[in-house]
């Protein structure tokens, strides 16, 4: 049987370094489930829909064509063609992404998608939802957690590296963001981030990345 590792978590627990981490590691597939979301929610930005009526975004969600890469190396998502890897980490799509994610249709679409995929073989899969509805019979199903300041902190860095220099944001208004993506994101009707059943909770708060990725390691290794 395939070997499908979940990891969830809220924003900037680290998921997706340490996920790409343990893929490169053991030669497996990778998703990066939130680009799926985020690749949606920028091309409904595009066409003008109203991202605050649930029934005008359920009414486009089967619209675009959405190709998800699973290189570890190469993560890309390519909507109608075009990828939009760049473009889906704007502040833009950020903080419009956990309205689209809410809405069941677009829950729906993604989802058959991601099993699909999922169904190929090997795979490490992350996400909010992956160990409790995507994926409950993962073969490891890990949570990943961190103090909501160690989390700021990476999130700005993060964002003042891509912007080749302080990025215009600071570690107090990435917190306050953050803290707003992770309240819709927990109490959506459909689907919350929550822990499932036989996840490990691994607090990343104290670890560097080498770390994160060994501890992972090793709870696929038991
Ligand atoms: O950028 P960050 O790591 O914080 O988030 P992401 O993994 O790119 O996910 C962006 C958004 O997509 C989340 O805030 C959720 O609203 C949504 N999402 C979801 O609902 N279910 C998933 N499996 C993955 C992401």
């Amino acid at each position: 049987t395939a070997l499908v590792v979940a990891m969830d978590g809220p924003s900037g627990s680290g998921k997706s370094s340490a996920s790409r981490g343990v893929a490169r590691a053991m030669g497996l597939r990778y998703l990066d489930t939130g680009a799926m979301y985020r690749a949606i929610t920028w091309w409904m930005l595009q066409r003008g829909v109203d991202l605050t009526d649930p029934a005008a975004i359920a009414a486009q969600v089967d619209e675009p064509s959405l190709v998800s890469g699973t290189d570890p190396d190469d993560p890309t998502v390519h909507v109608d063609g075009v990828d939009v890897a760049g473009p889906i980490r704007s502040q833009e799509v950020t903080g419009a992404v956990s309205l689209v994610a809410a809405v069941p249709e677009v829950r729906a679409r993604l989802v058959a998608m991601q099993r699909e995929i999922i169904g190929k073989g090997d795979i490490v899969v992350e996400g909010r939802d992956i160990g409790t509805v995507v994926a409950p019979d993962a073969t490891l199903k890990v949570y990943l957690t961190a103090s909501a300041e160690a989390r700021a902190l990476r999130r700005t860095a993060e964002l003042n590296v891509e912007a080749g220099g302080p990025g215009g944001t600071t570690v107090e208004a990435q917190q306050a963001a953050m803290a707003r993506r992770d309240t819709l994101d927990s109490t959506r009707k459909t689907d919350p981030l929550s822990m499932a059943d036989g996840a490990v909770e691994v607090d990343t708060t104290a670890l560097n990345l080498e770390e994160v990725i060994a501890e992972v390691l090793r709870l696929i290794g038991e």
